[in-house]
């Protein structure tokens, strides 16, 4: 990489919608380099760039992290950021009632392909001066088993355990790669509005996610995005670090956290 021009440079996945979209605009906001991965159109988007990928096919990821590494390798930035944010609910319901290829479908989007894309990154920035770092979006439901969500809950735990082995990995490289995994909460996105509009059948714990709703508890899609880009600039989020955004404490200006669990300090940093 070349030049110091523009300090941070961040690839973030999932941003037609939700968290990733608010995620996208605040980086823009905050005049950093923004590269999108998003089933949207190809092409510019406010303040960055789309490469069109559809999460569910393998041969789109590589094909198009090819292109995205080519083109963040061009740019002049001091470190950059993979936010794995896209992901999925559904299906919900008991596992006698999911059909298989839905199955694969899901656990493609939600674990598989985080795993292709920190592989990716990790392999593609490997000759990169600048500090490089991932943070994958899992979720509470990682750490807590929900009747009905066999296939969120699976994925996520297996993505935060990916987590912690690959930054053990890192560890042992020179310039290894940062690697944490960062919960949002509960948001105000159209995954709760799925949560909410479940059939009780399906998910027995529906009518705790209404009355999150109810009670003025959900978080915003921007003030989770403006907390987790305040948390990776100012140092938060070490590596092997699996955090939950409700853990958050403000100390005058700074966002400040503890992780649920970590596997040892931040690497990567330039
Ligand atoms: N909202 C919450 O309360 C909450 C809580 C805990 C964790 N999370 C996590 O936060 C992340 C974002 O969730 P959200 O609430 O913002 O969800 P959301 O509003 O439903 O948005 C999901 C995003 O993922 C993208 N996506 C889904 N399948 C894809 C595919 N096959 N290929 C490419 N993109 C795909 C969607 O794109 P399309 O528009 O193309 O479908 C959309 O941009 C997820 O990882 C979720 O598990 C959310």
């Amino acid at each position: 990489m070349t030049g110091d021009r523009i300090q941070t440079a961040y690839l973030v996945t999932g941003t037609t919608r939700g968290i990733g979209k608010a995620l996208a605009a605040e980086v823009a906001a905050r005049g950093q380099r923004l590269f999108t991965l998003s089933r949207a159109p190809e092409g510019p988007v406010a303040g960055g760039y789309n490469y069109t990928c559809d999460l569910r096919y393998s041969d789109q990821i590589d094909q198009a992290m090819a292109r995205v590494l080519d083109a963040l390798g061009r740019v002049g930035c001091r470190e950059v950021v993979l936010i794995c944010n896209a992901g999925v609910l559904g299906p919900i319901g008991f596992i006698d009632t999911l059909p298989a290829d839905r199955m694969a479908d899901h656990m493609q989007v939600n674990l598989l392909a985080p795993m292709q894309l920190m592989g990716c990154f990790i392999d593609g920035s490997r000759s990169w001066q600048g500090a490089r770092r991932i943070i994958l979006i899992t979720s509470g439901a990682g750490r807590h088993p929900y009747a009905g969500w066999s296939l969120y809950c699976a994925a996520k735990a297996g993505m935060d355990m990916v987590m912690r082995c690959v930054a053990l990995e890192q560890q042992t490289r020179p310039d290894g790669v940062s690697v944490c995994a960062v919960a949002p909460g509960v948001v105000a996105t159209d995954m709760q509005a799925e949560i909410r509009g479940a059939d009780n059948a399906d998910f027995p714990n529906r009518d705790r996610f209404v009355q999150f709703q109810a009670s003025g508890q959900l978080s915003s899609p921007e003030s989770v995005a403006a907390t987790l880009l305040d948390l990776d600039a100012g140092g938060q989020l070490v590596a092997g670090g699996l955090y939950d955004l409700r853990d958050v404490v403000r100390e005058g200006d700074a966002a400040v956290i503890a992780p649920r669990a970590t596997t040892g300090s931040r690497s990567g940093d330039g």
